[in-house]
């Protein structure tokens, strides 16, 4: 969907000069890390569902980024299982493996090597400006941070430069990151020769953001203060429902978006256009005279017809194991074919030696 992307934060653009994909479409990239088991409302609204609207328009790559989840604390057999159960929600959610290339980041490992070779023609001054790494490490001190954490942008950024991509749509946080990546590209090109497409942030219009439901003034997120803050796209659609009905509202009675005055009601106005694709004011307009009541018993139906099949689907898909991993691996296998010629490119104007046909070896 177009219209919940801004225009390009970045006036100059990129060099199209390096770009390998096949016809005239743009190469949009991007992945978000498995954190929760249950992807919640505010991940679909803010992000999936764009992935999915962009499948249409764009040459599209996602992945989940499991390098980058094991960058801070993490529990192997929880991480396989979120790999696992995230995947098959995007899929769910409308991720067309056929169409995208959809993949999990372990399995290609051109972003490991990349990731190095970025490493090395990175400033370890720059890096240290990074304000995530910044934030991060302030709350616990730089000395239980890993290297790994350190050097998460420029694993982001081989995520990126090794698919030539044209955009990026991610949130405002990761707007520094597409910076450096840019620099980088650009960096490795003027060095090395041209190589890289240098990439565009598109950020998510905040207007797509999803608050909590028991606190309106923060972001709906898996580590809100009340679980019936969130809704979770893989809980029983009863309970949903329960949530909606729950939520905290504002004072007056009268329905109309306003996001000072009546952040809970504007909230669930967000979410009923959101699901419904019906625009806020025709949703006020709608409700002209009715109660806070109706809005929620009307929004929590919404609710329970949207998790429902996405909710089915996911369940079948975590039944058939056999059936995601090929899925996985199908897109596994495309992702390296474009991965693996940027890496040679990469290889061979740095100097590194041919490795020749060695098995194993490339
Ligand atoms: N850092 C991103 C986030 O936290 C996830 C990510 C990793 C990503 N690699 C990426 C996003 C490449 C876009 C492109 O949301």
């Amino acid at each position: 969907m177009t219209e919940t992307i801004t225009g390009t934060t970045t006036a100059d653009g990129g060099a199209p000069a390096a770009h390998a994909a096949a016809g005239t479409k743009k190469r949009i990239l991007s992945g978000a890390k498995p954190t929760a088991d249950s992807l919640h409302l505010g991940n679909y609204i803010g992000a999936v569902r764009n992935w999915v609207d962009m499948q249409a328009e764009y040459d599209a790559v996602f992945f989940i980024p499991d390098l980058h989840a094991v960058t801070v604390d993490f529990d192997p057999a929880e991480l396989a299982h979120r790999t696992r159960v995230v995947a098959a929600q995007y899929i769910a959610a409308g991720i067309d493996p056929d169409k995208s290339i959809f993949f999990v980041q372990s399995h290609v490992p051109e972003h490991a090597q990349l990731a190095w070779a970025l490493n090395c023609i990175t400033g370890f001054g720059e890096a240290s400006r990074m304000t995530q790494f910044k934030d991060k490490t302030q709350k616990t001190g730089s000395d239980s941070a890993t290297l790994g954490l350190f050097a998460y942008p420029t694993l982001m950024a081989a995520d990126i430069l090794l698919y030539q991509t044209d955009l990026v749509p991610v949130g405002e946080d990761q707007r520094q990151h597409l910076e450096l990546t840019r620099n980088l590209a650009q960096r490795f090109n003027t060095r090395f020769g041209e190589t890289f497409t240098v990439p565009e942030a598109t950020i998510l219009k905040a207007n797509a953001k999803i608050y909590d439901l028991q606190n309106p003034n923060a972001k709906m997120s898996k580590t809100g203060e009340s679980p019936n803050g969130a809704i979770q796209l893989l809980e029983d659609p009863k309970i949903a429902a329960k949530r909606i009905k729950s939520a905290v509202t504002d004072a007056g009675t009268e329905i109309r978006f306003d996001a000072t005055e009546k952040p809970g009601v504007s909230n669930l106005l967000t979410i009923y256009s959101s699901l419904t694709g019906t625009p806020v004011p025709e949703l006020e307009a709608a409700y002209e005279g009715k109660m806070y009541g109706h809005l929620k018993v009307d929004l929590a139906e919404v609710m329970v017809d949207f998790i429902t099949p996405l909710r089915n689907r996911t369940n079948e898909l975590m039944a058939d194991p056999a059936e995601l991993d090929r899925l996985l691996a199908q897109g596994a296998g495309r992702a390296r074919e474009i991965a693996s010629g940027t890496l040679a490119g990469v290889y061979e104007r740095m100097g590194f030696l041919p490795s020749g046909n060695l098995p194993g070896v490339r």
